[in-house]
């Protein structure tokens, strides 16, 4: 089907479910509660679906969910019914905006995996066999497979790291903006999974740039001012350097290309700089300084 099928298709679906709705219901208070009962599509459903596709991402999904909750998940007819369904079903176990992830399987070889945030279907993934259906086509395949489920579904912890002692370079002032490059990489995966990044993206790719900036030049004065080795201090700025220019090009293509797959990328590079850069290259200068008894006052 045509993109521009599936997008008027999605908006009849809309359409409907808002004029069926009952008098007094509201429908949009921002908690997530007052959605219970009905369950909407997300306008980006086809975009976020594939973070859904992006194995490192389900997998830290998978690792942060609390409170999972298992239910049957019966399928009928038409999208409209499978989301009366999934609303009837479903609604009643989200206790606020989540975001919420559903994960259904079937006896014969078909799963569903799915992001629910403020009442909005963010995600869908749909696979059967060798067969990936993302977006609104997963829903239309469901609903044609009329099947029924076991699912469980668990809100999404969108923490996923926290500084801790263990990531400190022995230096306040560097501690603290290392802290928030921890916050970068929340706001990375809480952007994915709540289907926001589109909206949220260009903040936190400016937040990751000043970062870059900021942080670095702060490192490298430091390194500067207490007579780092030259060698070592090269090697580091020559990291830096990378760093910042992959950065520059995430923020290019995230203005003119997949923001969704910009997401992706990004969240596996900082992670990536948590680990082999903050423990290992900067941890250097720790032992340096800690090994001739310089105290950098910063
Ligand atoms: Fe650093
Ligand atoms: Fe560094």
């Amino acid at each position: 089907m045509a993109l521009g099928g599936l997008f008027r298709r999605r908006e009849k679906i809309t359409t409907i479910r808002d004029e069926r709705l009952s008098p007094g219901v509201r429908v949009d208070s921002g908690n997530g509660k007052a959605n219970a009962g009905r369950i909407l599509l997300s306008n980006n459903i086809n975009v976020y679906s594939e973070v859904l596709s992006i194995p490192d991402v389900v997998y830290n999904i998978v690792m942060n969910l609390a409170g999972s909750r298992f239910i049957r998940l019966d399928v009928e007819g038409s999208v409209e019914a499978t989301l009366d369904k999934l609303a009837s079903q479903v609604a009643p176990l989200l206790e606020g905006p989540g975001p919420y992830y559903l994960y259904a399987g079937s006896g014969d070889g078909v799963s569903i995996r799915s992001l629910i945030y403020n009442g909005r279907i963010v995600a869908f993934v749909l696979e059967e066999g060798r067969m990936v259906y993302k977006g609104i086509e997963a829903l239309e395949h469901l609903a044609r497979l009329r099947g029924s489920y076991n699912a469980s579904i668990g809100l999404v912890k969108t923490r996923i790291v926290e500084w801790s002692p263990e990531y400190s370079v022995g230096i306040p002032v560097l501690d603290k903006q290392h802290a928030t490059f921890f916050e970068i990489i929340n706001s990375i995966f809480e952007s994915m999974v709540t289907g926001l990044f589109e909206d949220r993206g260009d903040n936190i790719m400016r937040q990751l740039r000043m970062y870059t900036q900021g942080h670095f030049t702060s490192e490298e004065r430091i390194m500067e001012k207490y007579h780092y080795p030259e060698d070592l201090y090269e090697d580091h700025r020559k990291h830096h350097n990378l760093f910042r220019g992959a950065v520059d090009s995430y923020y290019e293509e995230y203005n003119t290309g997949n923001r969704v797959a910009v997401a992706a990328r990004l969240f596996e590079v900082t992670r990536t700089w948590l680990r082999d850069h903050i423990l290992g290259v900067d941890k250097k200068y720790e032992e340096y300084f800690k090994m001739l008894g310089i105290k950098v006052e910063a």
